[in-house]
């Protein structure tokens, strides 16, 4: 069941959570009429979604094996879990494990995986506390039953909870996605079900697993790589990118609000232009 409202571009904070962000936001009247559509001066970005690397890199600078890194990287989550929600972010998505990621060793799978089913299990009041709703995209078909038994339950259990939405990405890639919605539209229009005329973006959107969630706004990596590794390659076509140099198990909420403040001052275009100065105004 998917709750998200779609909301408008703009959304109302308290003090708290503008303390130390530098947000300017679009007048209530909106932009002026002028305005060619869609630039809009960003704010607190609806939806962030977040490329955790470097899990495997803090562990080696210690001397640590790549689990206790992968551990110490779950701390991580629930720290910028809980200050995404305090933020008034919407939605929130974690890439955790990729489709790729199957082809690491066993025993580092196995430590994801068992850090996963301790997360379900140990985050599960934290999770009501804040009222956050937790769901899983990707290929959870793959999952050990008890790796998916475990993320199911949390689903369930916090189905109804509305201050966020959790995403996290398991066995997830974004070609797989893409070439899964495809067979099940040929599939619809096997059935006669749909046309290929009636095929448009929104049509894509309904299969993919993100399927009623609005887009990101700011994708967010850690540890300085600068690539998307197959994650949201649909759904990021207008996110504004923001790399943090920490290595994952480093990125607290200070280094989450430097992330919203950098977005509050991008220009968002989405492929139209800036309004050249109005002379009148200038006067
Ligand atoms: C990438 O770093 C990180 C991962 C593949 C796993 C991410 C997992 C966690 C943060 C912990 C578990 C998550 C949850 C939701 C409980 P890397 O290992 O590729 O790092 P490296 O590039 O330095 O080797």
């Amino acid at each position: 069941m998917n709750r998200l409202i779609s909301a408008p571009t703009t959304i109302v904070h308290t003090p708290a959570q503008l303390a130390g962000l530098a947000l300017r936001s679009l007048p209530e009247s909106g932009p002026p009429a002028a305005s060619p559509p869609r630039v809009e001066t960003a704010t607190l970005p609806r939806h962030v979604a977040i490329i955790m690397d470097g899990n495997g890199r803090w562990a080696q600078q210690r001397g640590l094996s790549r689990s206790e890194g992968h551990r110490e990287g779950a701390r991580a989550v629930r720290r910028v879990v809980t200050q995404a929600r305090n933020r008034g972010v919407e939605v929130l998505t974690l890439y955790a494990f990729s489709a790729q990621n199957w082809r690491r060793p066993g025993a580092e799978i196995e430590a994801l995986m068992a850090l996963l089913i301790e997360f379900c299990h140990d985050e599960r009041s934290l999770l009501e506390e804040q009222a956050i709703c937790f769901r899983v995209i990707g290929q959870r078909e793959r999952l050990s039953p008890e790796a998916r038994g475990a993320v199911e339950l949390l689903e369930e259990s916090t189905i109804d909870n509305g201050a966020m939405q959790l995403l996290v990405a398991l066995s997830y890639g974004a070609r797989e996605e893409l070439v899964r919605a495809a067979r099940q539209l040929c599939a619809e229009v096997a059935a006669g079900r749909l046309s290929p005329a009636d095929i448009d973006e929104a049509a894509v959107e309904r299969y993919l697993w993100t399927a009623g969630v609005p887009d990101p706004d700011l994708l967010i990596r850690t540890s300085g790589e600068l690539r998307v590794s197959n994650f949201l390659l649909w759904q990021i076509a207008y996110a504004e990118l923001h790399v943090d140099q920490r290595l994952w198990p480093e990125f607290d909420a200070d280094a989450f609000d430097a992330a919203l403040t950098a977005y509050a001052g991008r220009e968002r275009r989405f492929g139209a232009i800036q309004a050249p100065p109005d002379p009148a105004q200038a006067r």
